[in-house]
């Protein structure tokens, strides 16, 4: 895992928007993981933008979002098929034939997670997978104690996670309690994950998954078994974590970060006085 810490939220997006974009130019097949929530509001407005002035080309690229509401029209505002239409799909030049997303209005929901699954790996398996971390530690929504080796199941989510997506539903008893959503296991299996995580309010947390002990009472803890992990994370988010220094040193030195300097450039040299691990 390296954690690449930015001076704000919007810089920290905007990273991890171009990681993706650089690797969809290398391979415009690309099979990409995509995930919801306010946080990815941003690297999808990159995208467009880098669409629609440098040519960022989505046309053959496949992607498989995480999760998705149980019993929620994919017309209804708070489903994630009208979010991705809202902020990616309809702005992009995506095939929507390559699009998919979990079926919650699936009539036998069981038999849609195992089609998912078998569908991901149908497309080769995922290059890379996108991922934003709950309050509640969750990646997709796998919520506390799901299993780490869990596959695209339905799941029931924490009051925690109701609340923080209650917006598009206007009050609490509006809401689905349940979702599909990729196992851990699955996620695990992608290529490459690539996690954003930014404002203060997600500070402990992150500090959890990424320098705590892997349990399944923070899913993103997982990651760390992850061999290919990257977490971009903005000032606000990285104030608890305790290896800060060493990670600005990592972004500065390693060798796969340099092409990203002059747009994102590290933050000054480390004083020798700072904490390190
Ligand atoms: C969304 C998803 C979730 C979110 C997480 C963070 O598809 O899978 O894991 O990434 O809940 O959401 P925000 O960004 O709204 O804090």
């Amino acid at each position: 895992m390296e954690i690449l810490i930015q001076p704000d939220a919007r810089t920290a997006a905007r990273l991890t928007a171009h990681i993706v974009a650089r690797a969809l130019g290398a391979r415009p097949t690309l099979v990409l993981g995509l995930a919801t929530g306010r946080t990815m509001i941003p690297v999808y407005a990159e995208w467009v933008r880098l669409h629609r002035e440098k040519g960022l080309d989505f046309s053959q690229c496949t992607t498989f979002n995480l999760d998705e509401f149980i019993g929620l029209h994919p017309d209804h505002p708070g489903s994630f098929h009208a979010y991705m239409r809202e902020h990616l799909f309809s702005k992009v030049n995506l095939d929507p034939r390559r699009i998919h997303l979990p079926d919650g209005m699936a009539p036998d929901l069981e038999a849609e997670c195992a089609a998912y699954e078998r569908a991901i790996r149908e497309a080769g398996g995922i290059d890379i997978q996108l991922l934003g971390i709950g309050r509640d530690g969750h990646i997709g929504f796998n919520e506390p104690l799901s299993a780490l080796l869990s596959r695209t199941r339905q799941k029931a989510l924490t009051l925690q996670t109701l609340q923080d997506n209650v917006d598009p539903f206007g009050r609490l008893d509006a809401m689905p309690r349940r979702a599909i959503t990729m196992g851990v296991g699955t996620i695990l299996e992608a290529r490459r994950c690539l996690v954003l995580v930014t404002g203060e309010d997600k500070a402990e947390i992150l500090a959890r998954a990424v320098e705590g002990p892997i349990t399944a009472m923070v899913t993103a803890s997982a990651l760390q078994w992850h061999p290919r992990c990257t977490v971009v994370v903005d000032q606000e988010a990285a104030t608890r974590l305790q290896g800060r220094s060493y990670y600005e040193w990592l972004y500065r030195h390693e060798p796969e970060w340099l092409p990203y300097h002059a747009e994102f450039p590290p933050a000054d040299p480390v004083p020798s006085d700072a904490p390190n691990l």
